[in-house]
C-alpha cells in the first residue's frame, strides 16, 4: 500500500481537535430543544470555535508552501472534487459560527463566552431577521455533517479504488514514526 508525504503537524493537530469541538457543538444544537443552560455551553463553545477556525485558516495560508502535494492529479475530477469539498469546508466552519453569533444579536441577545467575554453586537433585534439567520445557521450547520460524510468517502475511494491509505497524511503523529513511512514520488 503506497504511503505519501505529510500535513505539517499544526495542520493535522487543528484538522482533528475542530473535528472533534464541531462534531460535539452539532449534536448540542441538535439536542437544545428550549434548554437555556445548553443553548449558553452552545454559543460558548461554538466563539472557541470561531476562534480556532481563524487560527486554522491563518496557520494554513502561512503553511501554503510547505503543504504535501495532493494524490489526484491537477486537472482531474477528483482533483477538483477534493479542492472545491475543502474549500467549501473552509467556508462552511466559518459561516456557522458568524451565523450563529448574527443569530443570538437578531434575537436580542448578546454572544457571551463562558461569561467572561462578549462578542460586539452586529446587528439589531429583529424578529424575521433572527428567524431566517436561525434556519441558515441549521441548514449550514447540517450541510457540513453531509459534506464531512462525502470528505470521508473520497478518503474511503482512495484506500478502496487506489489502494492509497491517505490518513496517515492527516494524523498528528511524532516526526519519528513519520520518518519510518516511504514517502511517494510525488511527495
Ligand atoms: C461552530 C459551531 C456550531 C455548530 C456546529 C452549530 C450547530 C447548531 C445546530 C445543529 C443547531 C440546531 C439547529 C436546528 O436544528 O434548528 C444550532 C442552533 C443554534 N445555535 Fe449553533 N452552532 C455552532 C455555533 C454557534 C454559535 C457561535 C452561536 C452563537 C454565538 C450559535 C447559536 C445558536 C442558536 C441561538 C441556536 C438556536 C437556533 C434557533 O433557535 O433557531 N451557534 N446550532
Ligand atoms: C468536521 C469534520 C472535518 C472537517 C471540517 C475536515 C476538513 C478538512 C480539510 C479542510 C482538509 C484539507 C486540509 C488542507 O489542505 O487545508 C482535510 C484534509 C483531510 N481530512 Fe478532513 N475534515 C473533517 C473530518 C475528517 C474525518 C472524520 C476524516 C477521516 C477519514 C478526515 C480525513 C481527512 C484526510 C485523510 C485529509 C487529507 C487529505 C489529503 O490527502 O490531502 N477528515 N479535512
Amino acid at each position: 500500500m503506497k504511503h505519501t508525504s505529510r500535513y505539517p503537524f499544526s495542520i493535522s493537530l487543528l484538522h482533528w481537535l475542530l473535528t472533534v469541538a464541531l462534531f460535539g457543538n452539532l449534536i448540542i444544537g441538535w439536542m437544545l430543544d428550549d434548554n437555556e443552560d445548553l443553548l449558553t455551553l452552545h454559543k460558548s463553545i461554538g466563539i472557541v470555535i470561531l476562534f480556532l477556525v481563524s487560527v486554522r485558516v491563518a496557520n494554513r495560508l502561512r503553511m501554503r508552501r510547505r503543504l504535501p502535494p495532493s494524490t489526484n492529479r491537477p486537472g482531474t475530477p477528483a482533483y477538483l472534487a477534493e479542492k472545491a469539498v475543502h474549500h467549501l469546508l473552509y467556508v462552511l466552519m466559518l459561516a456557522i459560527p458568524l451565523l450563529g453569533w448574527l443569530k443570538t444579536n437578531a434575537a436580542g441577545h448578546v454572544a457571551s463566552c463562558f461569561g467572561l467575554f462578549s462578542l460586539p453586537t452586529l446587528v439589531s433585534k429583529s424578529r424575521d431577521l433572527s428567524h431566517w439567520l436561525g434556519e441558515l445557521h441549521a441548514l449550514t450547520a447540517y450541510g457540513l455533517a453531509a459534506l464531512v460524510g462525502l470528505h470521508v468517502l473520497g478518503a474511503l475511494a482512495h484506500r478502496v479504488l487506489k489502494s492509497e491509505n491517505i490518513l496517515p497524511r492527516i494524523l498528528p503523529l511524532p516526526r519519528r514514526v513519520e520518518q519510518k513511512m516511504p514517502t511517494s514520488d510525488r511527495g
